[in-house]
């Protein structure tokens, strides 16, 4: 809900306001955002206003009537450049009058129902509980406008800001630099949490306190990267995963991102979020107007979790867009880690009818289908069937697979070539480079100028054939390299390059997927390099990272979730020993991971014993189950005193049914109690809470045997080898009842093995151990 009362403007969400003013000079001043205020009128302004009651020294003054107003010192929902704001300032721009300053001041405002669509950038959707704000500011001096637009998404507790750059002058203005949003808030001792990494180690969560001068959050890789996802939070001193306020902040797009906390010399805090302005100048032509991406903000005083939650439920109702919002996710198997570039077709169709027999819905073919892709040094680009691999062509094997009972689906990698291929043979100058250097590979491969609209119409062109050539209702978008060389000839000023290829990228994937609808998009960049609510427009579900192991697995998919729902976390269970860690994990703990996320599976099922086949069917059965609760489920992080664990939990709307996630990553030895701390039930109904019966395969117990078999068996003799095979223990069940209330305040479990003494009611865990536990409500 908006509500304008004289000059100031009130944006209300279920739990949230956001409130600024229009001061006498016409700058947009910020005056709240937290908790819901019930009611505000204008007589609330300079109650909530930073006073300026004196002059600051070291300042500059607006205007030499009242001494006391110095930009410096105003909180601005957006400031300009050269008038006496000295910190960092949202907008740099060449202007039509030769300077880098600009003034630009309120002229009116419009409400609108809905959100406001964008013509150049995907943005967030909606129409029902949405509203959206225009505040028109203007230049002094040029002939300037910038409009800023604040969409309140009131269910989901989420607005959005985003700015359009209008120039009605005669002359161009080069901007330099836009952000999406500024916001200065009063400074409550912020802990700047981001996810940072790089491949194989994606979206870890790292704090650091906001200290004086600027903290940055960004990334100049072309893509939104894997270094620093663009999504960050403000937590205030004192907050937990539970309590405490937290500001959450995000931005709709895929290329390079700036976010920045900067502490000023009088304890106010300026965020802003946008488009880096690394390497970025753009024309803006006179009548033309510049969009900025549009960026998301979140408050709330329920902890990180509170405002993870918002973002959640914004995403899955107002980004994730088409056929696929909402709906649940297929379990999908991949042949990558079980073939890499070497399979044919029979060795696809052993894979497809494991992964048929155990409960897949799904069957990707990855990597290496087509042209002389055998490796990962030559074909990229020539997306015609590998005739060797796969005699019948993809119309053939997606017919065998669909007969199988399962759906087909694709890898590409459609923004990159290989030297070695026929593309780049035949169309060198697709490729980016810049006109006399030699251009640095990534993976040995180039980047295709998505600037050049000849090669987006290619891409559509050839993409679409194969799309409907064959039965393909998924689509693995893969994009292995970031840019270097950013250069095109079809544009007069380079600044643009990296805008402009994320825009051709837009583009593409809309030509490309709004023509066919039923395909379920799964994006990729080596793992999570793309991993971002641009793509999240296009591609509902997005792999998280090439690192399966599922300890890894903890803190990225942990790390990821703050920002990000689990209905569009791409999440697999692969082969152990772990190919990127060399870290042996047993498949159930492989299998409780990835179940928060969609769930597939990538290792050779060939190889797998009766026993492990025997589990992962059953694990798949109660995947899908529980799978609503899991892609869509209220999700929770619960709280564990002790380093060495990790709890989540996902509970149903109608919180009736939940499970929980209990992981060890090393084991300590006689441990004290281990405490579940479920969340989100009913306070006062009845539950039952009882441990997922899971595998244990005996021969992980070496000479141990003696404590959990009743018969003594040689730890390397061929008896437990073969048995291993065939025969597994259960894990210790517990059983609970309570009511909600009871429940959540805490659940002391069963002791966990501890040298000399075993029974059923001892809980097996050791490294890596993990359980899940169902929750049912007894009325359910
Ligand atoms: C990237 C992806 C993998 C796989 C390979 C294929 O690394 O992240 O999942 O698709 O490419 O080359």
């Amino acid at each position: 809900m908006i509500s304008v009362n004289e000059n100031c403007f009130f944006l209300h969400t279920r739990h949230t306001t956001y409130a600024f003013c229009i001061t006498k000079y016409g700058h947009p001043e910020h005056l709240y955002y937290g908790e819901r205020l019930d009611e505000p009128d204008a007589a609330a302004a300079p109650l909530l206003a930073l006073k300026r009651t004196a002059q600051v020294g070291s300042t500059i003054s607006y205007s030499q009537e009242d001494l006391n107003y110095s930009l410096d010192i105003l909180p601005l929902e957006y400031s300009s450049s050269g008038c006496g704001d000295f910190r960092n300032s949202p907008i740099e721009a060449l202007m039509p009058d030769g300077s880098y300053s600009c003034d630009f001041l309120y002229t009116g405002y419009k409400i609108m129902e809905g959100c406001h669509p964008m013509k150049t950038l995907p943005c967030a959707t909606g129409t029902e509980d949405v509203a959206a704000l225009c505040i028109s500011l203007k230049d002094t001096r040029n002939e300037a406008e910038l409009d800023l637009y604040y969409t309140v998404y009131e269910k989901t507790d989420v607005i959005t800001r985003r700015c359009v750059l209008k120039n009605r002058s005669s002359s161009s203005i080069l901007l330099r630099n836009l952000a999406s949003m500024n916001l200065d808030l009063i400074s409550q001792n912020f802990t700047m949490i981001t996810f940072d990494g790089g491949w194989a180690k994606e979206a870890h969560i790292h704090k650091r306190r906001i200290s004086y001068g600027i903290t940055v959050n960004s990334s100049v890789t072309g893509n939104s990267s894997n270094r620093h996802n663009p999504g960050f939070f403000l937590a205030a001193d004192g907050y937990t995963e539970q309590t405490g306020n937290v500001y959450g902040f995000n931005l709709i797009y895929s290329g390079n991102h700036q976010g920045l906390a900067e502490l000023s010399g009088h304890d106010t805090v300026r965020v802003q979020l946008g488009i880096n302005p690394h390497c970025f100048s753009f024309e803006v032509k006179p009548d033309e107007e510049f969009e900025s991406p549009e960026a998301v903000m979140t408050f709330s005083s329920r902890g990180l979790g509170g405002a993870s939650r918002h973002f959640h439920s914004f995403i899955n109702e107002h980004i994730v867009r088409g056929r696929w919002k909402k709906r649940p996710r297929p379990v999908l198997y991949n042949n990558w880690e079980a073939c890499f570039f070497k399979f044919d077709e029979k060795k696809l169709l052993s894979l497809a009818k494991e992964a048929k027999g155990l409960g897949a819905e799904l069957f990707v073919l990855d990597d290496g289908w087509f042209g002389s892709r055998d490796s990962d040094t030559s074909g990229l680009g020539d997306y015609d069937v590998n005739k060797k691999k796969l005699p019948g062509g993809l119309t053939g094997l997606a017919s065998k697979i669909n007969s199988m009972g399962m759906k087909f689906g694709l890898w590409f990698e459609p923004e990159m070539v290989n030297e070695d291929s026929r593309l780049y043979r035949a169309h060198p100058e697709y490729a980016v480079v810049i006109p006399g250097k030699k251009p640095n590979l990534g993976r040995n491969q180039l980047v295709l100028d998505l600037c050049n609209p000849e090669v987006r119409d290619y891409i559509v062109e050839h993409v679409g054939q194969i799309l409907d050539s064959a039965s393909i209702s998924y689509v693995k978008w893969d994009m292995n390299r970031h840019i270097t060389d950013a250069y095109s000839p079809c544009l007069k000023n380079q600044g643009e390059f990296y805008h402009r290829y994320i825009c051709g990228l837009y583009e593409v994937l809309d030509r490309i997927f709004s023509p066919r609808p039923h395909i379920l998009l799964e994006s990729c960049s080596s793992g999570g390099n793309r991993f971002d609510l641009g793509m999240l427009c296009y591609s509902p579900q997005i792999w998280a990272s090439d690192d399966t192991d599922p300890i890894e697995r903890l803190k990225i998919q942990g790390g990821l979730s703050c920002l990000y729902p689990l209905s569009c976390i791409g999440a697999h269970v692969s082969a152990s020993p772990h190919q990127q860690t060399l870290r042996s994990t047993q498949l159930s703990t492989r299998f409780n991971v990835a179940a928060f996320g969609c769930l597939g599976y990538e290792l050779d099922l060939n190889n797998l014993t009766l026993a492990e086949r025997r589990e992962i069917k059953e694990q798949i059965t109660f995947y899908k189950k529980y799978r609503m609760v899991f892609q869509y489920g209220t999700f929770y992080r619960l709280p564990s005193p002790k380093d060495n664990k990790v709890c989540w939990q996902c509970v149903s709307p109608d919180r009736k049914h939940s499970v929980a996630g209990f992981f060890q990553t090393l084991s300590g030895a006689s441990e004290g109690p281990d405490v579940l701390m479920l969340s989100g039930l009913k306070r006062d109904i009845s539950y039952t809470v009882s441990t997922k019966p899971q595998n244990l395969y005996i021969e992980q117990f070496g000479e141990l045997t003696k404590h959990v078999l009743p018969v003594e068996l040689n730890p390397n003799g061929l008896i437990l080898h073969t048995a291993n095979k065939y025969y597994t223990l259960t894990d210790c069940v517990e059983h609970y009842r309570g009511k909600g209330a009871l429940i959540m305040a805490g659940i002391p479990l069963n002791n966990q093995f501890m040298g000399s003494y075993y029974n059923e009611n001892t809980r097996l865990l050791g490294d890596y151990g993990s359980s899940l536990y169902i929750i049912e409500a007894e009325d359910a």
